[in-house]
């Protein structure tokens, strides 16, 4: 067990003892250390079935755990399933607080996400980020599917960053993957993957919030496809301090 005083020191400091390794000798070097004290947050995206496969294959006693906002995608669900099954996994569900969805939807609608930047981000809140911080309770460091590749605002993010917001770490162990390098590695290990990626979506999150993209599309234009570009962010990963 690690004796690190917890801070941004420590995240740079970490960035250079592991720079070179693999994503699975990251992964290695953080479930063992921070044993107890770390847990993978799993959306069940393309990147994240890659790192359950690879944590799967590491220390199947790992902690993970998914959001259900409860407006996922039936072939998100199906693909929860399947993925505990095929690695014999427990992934823990987070849901949000029954009485803030109800206030909120009876407040504002049920779908209103789409009348205003503010509405759509209280419904991220309610659904997403209040569950995470209790999903995070009592945890030194949480890891992420993240690459640089996904956003312009993602293209500074690093293998290990301090996560101001929740006071921890936050470890991407495919940060400089390429969606090609995931690609490849899910195709070789047959791993399982939503079958919405085959439709169109390389990215996806919640159902009312998702479209499928066109040929010459950035990968995440069909999350929150009717807001700007520099919106396209749900809270989850603030900038880095
Ligand atoms: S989002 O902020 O735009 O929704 P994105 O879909 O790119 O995030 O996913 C990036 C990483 O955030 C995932 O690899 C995963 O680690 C985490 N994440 C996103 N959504 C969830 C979720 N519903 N449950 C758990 N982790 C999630
Ligand atoms: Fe709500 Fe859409 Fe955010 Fe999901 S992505 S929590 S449905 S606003």
């Amino acid at each position: 067990m690690y004796t690190f005083i917890m801070n941004k020191a420590l995240a740079v400091k970490l960035n250079d003892k592991l720079a070179g390794l693999s994503p699975e000798e990251t992964l290695s070097f953080f479930l063992k250390d921070f044993d107890g004290k770390i847990s993978f947050s799993t959306s069940l995206g393309a990147e994240d079935q890659v790192i359950t496969h690879m944590i799967a294959d590491i220390d199947k006693s790992t902690p993970i755990f998914t959001l259900d906002t409860g407006r996922l995608f039936q072939e998100t669900y199906e693909l929860l399933y399947v993925t505990e099954n095929k690695y014999n996994i427990k992934i823990t569900v987070y849901f949000p607080h029954s009485k803030q969805v109800e206030k909120m939807v009876n407040e504002n609608g049920i779908n209103l996400f789409y009348e205003s930047i503010e509405k759509r981000k209280l419904c991220c809140y309610i659904r997403k980020i209040e569950p995470l911080k209790r999903a995070m309770d009592g945890l030194d460091a949480w890891i992420c599917g993240l690459r640089r590749d996904q956003l312009a605002s993602r293209q500074n993010r690093r293998i290990v960053e301090w996560d101001e917001l929740h006071n921890m770490l936050k470890i991407n162990p495919l940060i400089y993957w390429t969606e090609k390098q995931v690609w490849d590695y899910i195709k070789n290990n047959n791993i399982p993957y939503n079958r919405l990626h085959d439709k169109g979506f390389p990215s996806i999150g919640c159902q009312p919030c998702t479209r499928s993209i066109k040929s010459g599309e950035n990968i995440r234009a069909g999350r929150w496809w009717w807001e700007m570009e520099g919106h396209k962010e749900c809270g989850l990963h603030q900038s880095p301090s």
